[in-house]
């Protein structure tokens, strides 16, 4: 972002950067390869040259030294309210930018409390946040805070603050949250764990209120009501002619629509955004980042934290015997049999199988290099009951996977086929995959067109 633009740039995190939830009670195998991705984030940061990141009580898991480790070099981490068993601060509680002529004051907020998250001590944030305002007032042009409070604690301090201009929030839902302008501060978010960057746009004459346009502008207004007076017919025609009771909705929008009307017949232009000079203004946008705009640099990375998580999972795979009876009850070897087992019966369907991209799925992965990846595997593989596990110490097994299995083969959708091997005249498989069986791998994430009437007819077994 820096590089591309000649605009003076402030670049922060909110914080949940590391972890969306605490690594408390995670197996040492799966805390191993959280802080392997948590070490490549923070050098992905460092070459995107952040400005400030914040810490939330589940990043705070990745342990001291990872801290002081990425704090040592110059990571910048602020954090105004966590402290050691000792109570000494763990990384600084503020940084101050000078951007454009403006000094820029920027505070860390750790949300939640506790004695001991990972040995650290997550205290009082009002304490904190009134001792970072009176140091910082006088010698800031604006005052940001960035903070993993709740909703309800950002409206507090939004509240009761007056003193700060923005603050930018990044609690555990991690959705896009529109500026929100309240008394003198404004509140945004974007998207979580890098799917989104929010761009925030400043223009500022002097210290004061933020202006905010009227919404919805007196120009679009018309639109609006038309919009509206639709909205209702549609509600009141549902409602007919379903049995659903919308009164409550229909009541909101009536009255909406009325204040909306005395609005446009109060308007003169003379009212209109440019006459009035604000102090301050904003323009936000909130822009997806796709993986095919991520940098050289920062692909390498991720290649790296790829192939250190392989190794990982090789060494550890080695310790796993191929009798291990967790290994066969995780796998089903006993209901699963692999699909080489349906051939003799079922030629033809295997034929149009093999045709489809499920029959190829664990080469796909290959052909990334990311067949040792844990994460993938579940979706790109028949796996059994495995599927439901997030657990690395689980997922581990299905790098036991012998051939016949690493593919999406039959038994994905029909279910296990050994009894109806044994048996094939009175125990039927499935022979109709419902759609909760494809949205296991067909997830919003990962397909998020996908429609089971209109993707069934593309992998459908032909009729015998
Ligand atoms: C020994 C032969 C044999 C083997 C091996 C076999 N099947 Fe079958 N399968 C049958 C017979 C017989 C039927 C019932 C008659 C039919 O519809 O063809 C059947 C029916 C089916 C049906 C349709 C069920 C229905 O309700 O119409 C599916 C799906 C199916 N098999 C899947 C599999 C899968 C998956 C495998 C491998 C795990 C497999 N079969 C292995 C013989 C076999
Ligand atoms: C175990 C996970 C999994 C299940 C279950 C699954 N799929 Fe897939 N599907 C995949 C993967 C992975 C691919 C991509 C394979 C590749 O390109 O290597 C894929 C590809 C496809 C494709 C081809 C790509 C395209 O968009 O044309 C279709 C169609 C499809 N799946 C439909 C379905 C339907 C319908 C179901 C349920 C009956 C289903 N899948 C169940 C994982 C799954
Ligand atoms: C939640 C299930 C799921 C997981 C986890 C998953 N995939 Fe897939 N993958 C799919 C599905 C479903 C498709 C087919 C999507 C479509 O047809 O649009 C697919 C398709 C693909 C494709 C081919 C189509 C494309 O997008 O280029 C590649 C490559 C791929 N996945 C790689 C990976 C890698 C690498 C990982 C691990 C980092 C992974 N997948 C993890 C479900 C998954
Ligand atoms: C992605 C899901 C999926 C996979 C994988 C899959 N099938 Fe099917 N299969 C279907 C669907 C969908 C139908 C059609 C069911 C229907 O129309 O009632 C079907 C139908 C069948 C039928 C019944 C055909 C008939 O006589 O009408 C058999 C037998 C069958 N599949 C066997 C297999 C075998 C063997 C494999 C592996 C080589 C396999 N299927 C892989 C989804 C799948």
């Amino acid at each position: 972002m820096r590089a591309e633009t000649a605009q003076p740039l402030l670049v922060v995190d909110a914080g949940n950067l590391l972890f969306q939830t605490a690594l408390r009670g995670a197996g040492e195998d799966d805390k191993t390869t959280a802080l392997i991705i948590a070490h490549g984030i923070v050098r992905a940061y460092q070459g995107m040259a952040y400005d400030a990141v914040a810490i939330s009580a589940n990043d705070l898991s990745a342990g001291a030294a990872f801290f002081q480790q990425s704090a040592d070099q110059s990571f910048p981490w602020v954090a105004a309210n966590v402290s050691d068993q000792n109570g000494r601060a763990v990384v600084p509680a503020h940084s101050i930018k000078k951007i454009a002529g403006l000094t820029i004051g920027i505070i860390g907020l750790t949300g939640g409390t506790g004695n001991d998250v990972a040995g650290f001590i997550i205290d009082d944030w009002r304490t904190a946040l009134k001792t970072e305002i009176t140091l910082l007032e006088k010698r800031c042009d604006i005052l940001l805070v960035l903070s993993t409070l709740t909703p309800a604690e950002n409206n507090e301090i939004q509240q009761n603050y007056k003193q700060l201009d923005i603050v930018v929030s990044a609690d555990n839902k991690g959705a896009n949250i529109q500026p929100q302008v309240f008394q003198n501060s404004l509140l945004v978010q974007s998207g979580s764990r890098g799917k989104y960057i929010g761009r925030l746009d400043i223009t500022r004459h002097g210290p004061g209120n933020w202006y905010t346009a009227p919404s919805p502008s007196p120009a679009e207004r018309p639109a609006r009501l038309t919009a509206i007076d639709r909205q209702l017919g549609q509600l009141e025609k549902e409602q007919r002619e379903t049995n659903r009771d919308f009164s409550q909705k229909i009541a909101r929008l009536q009255s909406y629509r009325q204040r909306l009307s005395e609005q446009i017949g109060q308007y003169k232009p003379e009212d209109s955004a440019s006459t009035i000079a604000p102090s301050k203004r904003f323009q936000y946008a909130t822009l997806a980042v796709k993986p095919t705009s991520s940098r050289a640099d920062t692909q390498t990375i991720v290649q790296d934290i790829k192939k250190s998580i392989a190794a990982l999972n090789r060494y550890r795979h080695a310790g796993i015997q191929a009798d291990d009876p967790a290994l066969l009850y995780a796998l089903q070897k006993n209901e699963i049999v692999g699909g080489s087992a349906c051939l003799p019966c079922h030629a033809k369907q295997t034929e149009f199988w093999k045709t489809t991209k499920h029959a190829d799925a664990f080469s796909t992965l290959a052909e990334q290099g990311q067949t040792f990846n844990l994460q993938c595997l579940p979706c790109h593989v028949t796996a059994g009951r495995v599927m439901a596990s997030s657990v690395d110490s689980e997922l581990l097994f299905l790098l036991s996977l012998d051939t016949d299995r690493q593919t999406i083969g039959c038994e994905v959708c029909h279910g296990p086929g050994n009894n109806h091997l044994l048996s094939p005249e009175t125990t039927a498989p499935l022979r109709l995959p419902p759609e909760e069986i494809c949205r296991q791998c067909h997830t919003p994430d990962r397909d998020g067109t996908f429609s089971y009437p209109g993707k069934l007819a593309a992998i459908a077994c032909p009729a015998s």
